[in-house]
């Protein structure tokens, strides 16, 4: 069997969003033929790494782990196709991946737990609906959730961010320390790694691909992650070319500042919206 293996969905007019199995993860979003993310030219497909790139998922650890890999197993196990792509009524194209536990997950965290994702593509549109369950009578778990979305841009320096003025964020180039967002738009023009908390629902990018906006809404994703490595952090990655960190913006959401803590027996329900503006 392949290392990896994709699902399409296709939309016609050339859009279209392939999902690779490894990790579920998201590798091309094309709107009308405009690929909208970032994947590195040295991203390694070998079924084992996360991939460079795209939208992996993380889950259920945010940052480094003392039981498993950084940011978790879900971007690193192999996703089942729950449902195949399927065109809707309104000719949106659904596909839903699922992953539950089993010996290597509970190696780690030994939690039973099953996890949807559902995509729904729609003409300049990528919906993302997530469900976590805990199937067990009596215990309880937590953990942090994200979707690690890398846009694809042609300069980060001259993108903008809505949405996080006044937001406290943890700076993660700074050990950690809390500030406060001042601006009422954030640039990057050096090594960013920032978690924004209790941001609002929807940010803006601007001046993504051809020139547009990129609206990212988010429900029940308290939490917004911007990371850029710059040159120097760049360097540090094998699987990221040393010239790429212009042209890629990590603008992720999640419920990573504080973990989500899940009963026996409920769910958990979140998510997001990318829409080409
Ligand atoms: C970001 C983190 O979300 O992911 C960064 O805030 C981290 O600290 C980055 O460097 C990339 O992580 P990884 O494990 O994919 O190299």
């Amino acid at each position: 069997m392949a290392a990896t293996s994709v699902v399409v969905l296709d939309r016609g007019n050339n859009t279209t969003c392939t999902i690779n199995l490894h990790g579920a993860t998201v590798v091309s979003w094309r709107v009308n033929n405009q690929e909208q993310l970032f994947v590195s030219k040295q991203a390694v497909f070998d079924g084992k790494k996360p991939i460079r790139g795209g939208i992996p998922f993380v889950f259920p650890q945010f940052g480094p782990w003392t039981f498993g890999p950084q940011h978790g197993f879900a971007r690193i196990v192999r996703w089942s196709l729950e449902k195949a792509p399927e065109r809707l009524a309104s000719g949106d194209v659904e596909a839903i991946f699922s992953i539950m536990d089993n010996d290597f997950t509970r190696s780690m965290w030994n939690y039973p737990f099953r996890l949807t994702y559902r995509l729904i593509l729609r003409e300049k549109e990528l919906h993302f609906n997530i469900a976590v369950y805990n199937p067990s009578k009596d215990l309880t778990f937590s953990f942090n959730m994200l979707l690690h979305t890398y846009f694809k841009v042609p300069d980060v320096r001259r993108c903008q961010i809505t949405g996080l003025h006044g937001c406290t964020f943890i700076d993660k180039t700074r050990e950690n320390t809390v500030y406060q967002e001042g601006r009422d738009v954030v640039t990057i023009g050096e090594w960013t790694d920032r978690i924004y908390q209790n941001t609002p629902q929807e940010h803006i990018i601007t001046n993504v691909v051809s020139g547009r906006k990129m609206r990212i809404q988010k429900y029940n994703f308290p939490d917004t992650v911007i990371w850029n490595p710059w040159i120097d952090h760049a360097k540090d990655m094998g699987d990221f070319g040393d010239d790429e960190y212009p042209n890629m913006v990590c603008v992720e959401a999640g419920h990573v500042s504080s973990p989500v803590i899940l009963l026996p027996g409920t769910a958990f329900e979140a998510s997001q919206i990318l829409q080409v503006m």
